[in-house]
């Protein structure tokens, strides 16, 4: 991993889907005159929609397949990936794998997920994709919405970097929440990711960050007033 003063940041996306998370993460950046990272690498575990964003920004795939192989092995591609790109840091965006814990230890408080409801309810092993929101309606809470929180060797139980409740409403199926969740995704993944990645680039811990409005409701909202939390005004 190379020293944290270097500037913009090298980021990996690791994706195993459609990538509409890593998407808004490429725009954001590609939309900010000072982006504080550069995607350089896409890690994935199988064939994807995901591969295909990559490409037409230019950036290198690495596919690391995980199915049939020794964790160890796996774990080593990986980690020998992130060093030969000289990746600083790491978001999670639909990678349906359990990140190598080499990784997460040597990319310590650098590596973000991204997780479709509010933790810590409805995460954990089997809590992907519409099994979420399905267990969201089955509950009868009439809150869910993202959270963006840093990884940790088990699934969904890092720290949280930020949240955005988003309402459950009457007659809602699973696609209908999973498309509004997904909205507010969007939105919350990339302001949070430039959040951590400005605080490495200064040094300091990225504090979590308070939700802008206490519901996303699809309508446009400048997130310009999203954060820190317990921050000075
Ligand atoms: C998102 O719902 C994300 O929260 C979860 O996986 C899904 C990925 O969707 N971790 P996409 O591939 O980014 O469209």
């Amino acid at each position: 991993m190379s020293a944290a003063a270097s500037r913009p940041l090298r980021a990996a996306v690791f994706a195993s889907g459609g990538g509409s998370n890593f998407q808004a993460l490429l725009d954001h950046e590609a939309g900010l005159d000072d982006s504080p990272w550069t995607t350089v690498l896409l890690v994935t575990d199988r064939a994807c929609s995901a591969q295909e964003r990559a490409r037409a920004r230019g950036v290198a795939v690495r596919v690391v397949p995980v199915s049939g192989r020794a964790p160890a092995e796996v774990a080593d591609e990986t980690v020998s990936a992130l060093r030969d790109a000289s990746v600083d840091v790491i978001f999670l965006a639909g990678y349906l794998r359990l990140v190598p814990a080499p990784v997460v230890e040597s990319w310590s408080g650098r590596v973000l997920n991204i997780h479709p409801a509010l933790l810590p309810s409805f995460g954990g092993k089997g809590m992907w994709g519409r099994h979420v929101h399905e267990a969201v309606l089955q509950s009868g809470t009439r809150i869910t919405g993202p959270t963006v929180h840093f990884v940790s060797a088990a699934y969904d139980e890092g720290s949280i970097l930020a949240q955005w409740p988003v309402p459950v409403l009457d007659g809602d199926t699973a696609a209908t929440l999973a498309a509004r969740v997904l909205e507010a995704e969007h939105r919350l993944y990339p302001r949070a990711a430039e959040h951590l990645c400005r605080a490495v680039l200064a040094g300091r811990p990225a504090l979590p960050l308070d939700p802008p409005s206490p519901h996303f409701m699809s309508a446009p909202e400048p997130l310009s007033s999203l954060q820190p939390h317990n921050s000075s005004p």
